[in-house]
């Protein structure tokens, strides 16, 4: 669906964003794992100013289907306040995931608050979300690769494909 070249085209775009917007304001990322680990590493070499990067898991998502029901968040920091805070998300799908997770980043007072995410499925979305980042505007068909898992495989592709269901 889309090849590594693509992938990375866009991820210097939004990282020059981020560099303009971001100046001396010192951001600090939020990566969620596992699925943006390579999105994050890609975008974090190209940002040039002064940032922090941190990780947090959210379980909630098993197979096809997004269950819906996300349940809690690990390794969140607790030093948020004040700090200029970007979630980076893999995909963005229900929406689900994201409005929870900016819900429970909000509670702390960060002194501004966007989502960057590397693919979007406008389509799917149920919840009043809209990314500030975003990589791709996709179908809403499943896809792996480039940190996108299908039950655990797929990660390690280098582009993005629509996983053949059948
Ligand atoms: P949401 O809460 O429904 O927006 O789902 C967010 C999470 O579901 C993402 O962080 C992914 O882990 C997973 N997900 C949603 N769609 C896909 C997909 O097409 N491929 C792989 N994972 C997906």
């Amino acid at each position: 669906m889309i090849g590594s070249s693509e992938i990375a085209q866009r991820v210097k775009i939004i990282a020059s964003e981020i560099n303009r917007e971001y100046e001396s304001k010192n951001p600090l990322f939020i990566g969620v794992l596992n699925g943006a680990f390579l999105f994050m590493a890609d975008l974090f070499k190209e940002v040039s100013i002064s940032c922090e990067i941190g990780f947090i898991r959210v379980s909630s998502y098993n197979g096809l289907q997004s269950s819906g029901a996300v349940k809690n968040v690990i390794g969140l920091s607790e030093n948020l306040s004040g700090r200029h805070v970007i979630v980076v998300e893999d995909i963005v799908d229900t929406g689900e995931t994201a409005l929870f997770l900016l819900e429970e980043i909000r509670k702390q007072n960060p002194a501004t608050l966007k989502l960057a995410t590397l693919l979007f499925k406008p389509a799917s979305v149920k919840k009043n979300i809209k990314p500030d980042y975003i990589g791709f505007e996709i179908e809403p068909a499943f896809v792996v690769g480039y940190g996108l898992d299908y039950d655990g495989q797929g990660r390690n592709l280098n582009d993005i494909y629509v996983l053949n269901e059948t």
